[in-house]
C-alpha cells in the first residue's frame, strides 16, 4: 500500500501483512484483519459489515480518519499516522444482555494492557474506559451496539501536533517521550490482549466479572475509584461525590456528600483533585 501523506517518519505504518502473521494464528479469534488508506470512520465501517451479517472477529485499521466518531457525539479525525485508528466486530452471544455493560471497560482494560506492555507508559483508566497518562488522555474507546453486535472502537493519539489531539486534556504516545511507535506491533499487542480477556468474559459463567478476574484487574488499573469527581450526565446534569467502586454491571458507584449511593451508566467523569 502506497502512503504518500505518511508525515513526520515518526511512526512505522501498519503493515497488514506483518499484522495478520502476529494476531491471525489458526486458534485467533480475529479471523478477517483490514487495514485501509483512509476512511469515514472504522467503527461505522465494521457496523456496516455487522448488519450485513459479518461473523465476529473482523478487524478494521485505519491510517486516517474523515468522520471519525468519539463518545458523546464528538468527532475523532486523524491525519495519517496521527493515531493508531481500529474496530473489532465481536459478538458476544453466550453473554446476557444485561451484563453487556462490561464490554467498554474491557477493551479500555485491554488497551492500557497493550500500551503498558509495548512503552514504558504508565497507562491507566479513567471510567469508564478513558485512557490515561498521568491526567491526559492517551487513547478513547467508543462501543456502538448494533442487534448482537457490538464494535468496539479504539484510538491512540500517537503523534503530538496541537491539532492532532482530539481534545484539549489529550496527550499522545510521542508527547509521552515514544518515539517512532511501531503502529504493527501496537495493533496487534492490543488485540491479543483483547481477546484474552474476551474469551475469559465469554467463558468463565458468561460475562462474569469476579470469576474472570476482569473487575479486580480493573479496580487496580483505573485512577478513578477512590477519587472525589464530578459526573456530567447526560441531559446537562452533574453529580458529584467520591468514586467508590464499579459494580457488576460496570456502573460507578459515587457516593454523595449526602444521600444514596449512585450507579452511574453513562457520564463523562472529571477526577478533582
Ligand atoms: C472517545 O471519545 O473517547 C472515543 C473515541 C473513539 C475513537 C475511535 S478511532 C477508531 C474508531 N472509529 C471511530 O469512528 N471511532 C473509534
Amino acid at each position: 500500500m502506497a502512503h504518500s501523506t505518511w508525515p513526520d517518519a515518526v511512526a512505522k505504518p501498519l503493515n497488514p501483512v506483518r499484522l495478520r502473521a502476529a494476531v491471525g494464528g489458526s486458534a485467533s479469534m480475529w479471523t478477517d484483519v483490514r487495514v485501509v488508506a483512509e476512511t469515514g470512520s472504522t467503527n461505522e465501517d465494521a457496523l456496516k459489515q455487522a448488519v450485513d451479517g459479518a461473523a465476529e472477529g473482523l478487524v478494521i485499521a485505519a491510517e486516517s480518519q474523515t468522520a471519525g466518531r468519539g463518545r458523546q457525539g464528538r468527532r475523532w479525525l486523524t491525519r495519517p499516522g496521527a493515531a493508531l485508528t481500529f474496530s473489532a466486530l465481536l459478538r458476544p452471544q453466550p453473554v446476557p444482555r444485561a451484563s453487556r455493560g462490561w464490554l467498554p471497560l474491557l477493551a479500555g482494560l485491554a488497551t492500557a494492557a497493550g500500551l503498558r506492555e509495548q512503552t514504558r507508559v504508565d497507562a491507566r483508566l479513567k471510567w469508564p474506559n478513558d485512557v490515561l497518562a498521568g491526567e491526559l488522555k492517551l487513547a478513547g474507546i467508543l462501543a456502538e451496539q448494533c442487534g448482537d453486535a457490538i464494535v468496539v472502537g479504539i484510538g491512540v493519539n500517537v503523534l503530538g501536533r496541537e491539532d492532532d489531539l482530539p481534545v484539549a486534556t489529550a496527550t499522545s504516545l510521542a508527547r509521552c517521550g515514544v518515539d517512532h511507535t511501531d503502529l504493527t506491533s501496537l495493533l496487534a499487542a492490543i488485540l491479543q490482549e483483547l481477546e484474552a480477556r474476551y474469551r475469559r468474559w465469554c467463558k468463565v459463567g458468561p460475562g462474569e466479572v469476579d470469576a474472570s478476574g476482569l473487575r479486580e484487574e480493573y479496580r487496580s488499573l483505573c485512577d478513578t475509584l477512590g477519587r472525589p469527581v464530578v459526573v456530567q450526565l447526560p441531559g446537562d446534569r452533574e453529580l458529584a461525590g467520591l468514586a467508590v467502586d464499579v459494580d457488576q454491571a460496570g456502573q460507578l458507584l459515587v457516593r454523595p456528600r449526602r444521600g444514596e449511593l449512585v450507579a452511574v451508566s453513562a457520564g463523562d467523569v472529571i477526577h478533582v483533585r
